[in-house]
């Protein structure tokens, strides 16, 4: 008998869910301009915008907030974390921020100069919003069968070496700062880079002189997929997988708020000593101090404790199982969703959800939409909104990709309301032909998905 996994923890604290009607739903829809970042959170049943410091802490992170030491310089709570950085990803050093995008934009100052390229699998909207406001382009590298959303590939991450090779070839070496590989690739679907990929890359790159700088946002479940799909790696702890991640590459950003297991949070690390130097320098202006970063001790404290919980096999069992229990029940009712499934996320295909609307009609932000109102549940467009515009045309760029993530917090919904959730995705995919398609009636000029404002076009549905 295949026995069933249940949560590998227990609950000792509960915050309690409200079911607006399906009138006050739509009011707060519209008040929010049909954008579910700008719903007011009590508004919503269940939350499934983001996996980002949404996590809920364990017993032994609560405790370690009453550790945390406040002190302005040389903190202990500092001290806890650079050693668990070090620990558990085996960086020499490590400089603290108060999210990823906070080491991103350090990352970015530090390396890039302006007319350089960055080759990257596949962009991540803050990631790149920092590389191109030092003045770098943005190069695609990851293999073709990323931007198919039914393609089986087992690690849809990884890098095309083809792509990369020529581009090294196009613009010569010097243009190129560091390659910025993302571990997994949230908008390809949480999917997973292997490990020779990463080998591979790592050595075309040291080949050319080239640095690899890692997204480790979410590592530890790239480090489980490949205990669980490359040969000779079933048998060894995630916590070893992750080290040997984690040699293929210069260093890394990391948004403590995804597998740090966070709320917020986030750091920097490298091992080449004259970056390091460089970025404590900088780090003063934009975060704080070199041994707290934007952070209060207590998140430190909590965020040392994080990283060595997120590694525990059984904690990152359940959590992609959770994940993937969710996306088959949406497969197995004929739910177009991306496959393989992901990481931290289930990824609705909003095109074939919903064919009827064209791309400039907004399909995956009127999926949302319809979503919440139809049940409450919130999601997050990953499509041509959060794409952007060409910083050189204006134009809007057109993924390939039109998706609406249900996204997974970590430890904070049990399988029962992965249940609820798949019956709220089902039934709307029953009656898919009554959506009708969003206008944007509000751009703001950078990342405009966060405050974006639309209105329905109420032709656009048959
Ligand atoms: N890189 C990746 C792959 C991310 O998913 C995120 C954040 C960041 C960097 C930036 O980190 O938020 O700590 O500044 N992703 C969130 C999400 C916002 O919902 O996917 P941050």
């Amino acid at each position: 008998m295949n026995k069933r996994v249940a949560e590998p923890y227990k609950i000792k604290s509960v915050e309690t869910l409200k079911m607006l009607s399906y009138e006050e739903r739509e009011r707060a829809l519209i008040l929010g301009g049909y954008n579910t970042f700008l719903l007011r959170s009590e508004d919503v049943y269940i939350d499934l915008l983001t996996d980002s410091g949404t996590s809920a802490m364990s017993d032994l992170q609560w405790a370690a907030l009453m550790r945390g030491d406040e002190a302005y310089a040389g903190s202990k709570s500092w001290f806890s974390l650079e050693s668990a950085v070090r620990e558990v990803y085996g960086y020499r050093f490590v400089i603290p921020t108060h999210q990823g995008r906070g080491a991103e934009n350090l990352l970015s100052q530090l390396k890039i100069h302006q007319g350089d390229f960055v080759p990257g699998n596949m962009y991540f909207t803050t990631t790149r919003a920092h590389q191109e406001l030092n003045g770098a382009t943005f190069v695609d590298v990851i293999i073709d069968e990323a931007h198919d959303p039914t393609h089986e590939h087992p690690f849809k991450g990884n890098v095309d070496l083809s792509k990369l090779e020529s581009l090294i070839q196009r613009v010569g070496p010097d243009k190129i700062p560091y390659v910025s590989l993302a571990v997994t690739v949230n908008l390809a679907g949480g999917q997973p880079v292997s490990m020779k990929n990463m080998r591979d890359t790592y050595e075309l790159c040291h080949s050319h002189g080239i640095s690899v700088m890692f997204d480790a946002t979410r590592c530890v479940e790239n480090a489980y997929f490949i205990k669980e799909r490359e040969s000779g790696y079933a048998d060894k702890p995630v916590k070893d997988i992750l080290q040997e991640m984690m040699s293929y590459s210069d260093g890394c950003t990391m948004s403590g708020k995804k597998d740090c297991l966070v709320n917020i949070g986030g750091f920097l690390a490298m091992n080449d000593e004259d970056l390091y130097t460089r970025a404590r320098e900088l780090v003063v202006l934009y975060e704080g101090m070199p041994s707290y970063g934007g952070m209060a001790g207590r998140d430190m404290e909590a965020m040392a404790q994080g990283i060595y919980e997120a590694v525990d096999d059984n904690y990152i069992r359940h959590r992609i199982q959770q994940v993937r229990y969710l996306g088959q029940q949406l497969i197995d009712a004929g739910v177009p969703i991306v496959r393989p499934i992901g990481g931290h996320a289930v990824f609705l295909d909003a095109r074939q959800f919903l064919p009827h609307l064209r791309q400039d009609e907004f399909p995956a932000q009127a999926l949302a939409a319809a979503l919440y109102l139809d049940s409450g549940v919130r999601a997050m467009e990953r499509g041509i909104v959060s794409a952007g515009r060409n910083k050189v045309t204006g134009e809007h760029n057109r993924p390939k990709l039109e998706l609406v993530r249900l996204t997974i917090p970590r430890r904070v919904y049990t399988d029962n309301h992965m249940d609820v959730v798949a019956d709220s995705v089902i039934s709307l995919y029953e009656k898919r032909d009554t959506v009708s398609g969003l206008e944007m009636v509000y751009e703001p000029p950078t990342l405009r998905f966060f405050n974006a404002r639309f209105a329905p076009v109420p032709s656009s549905g048959k």
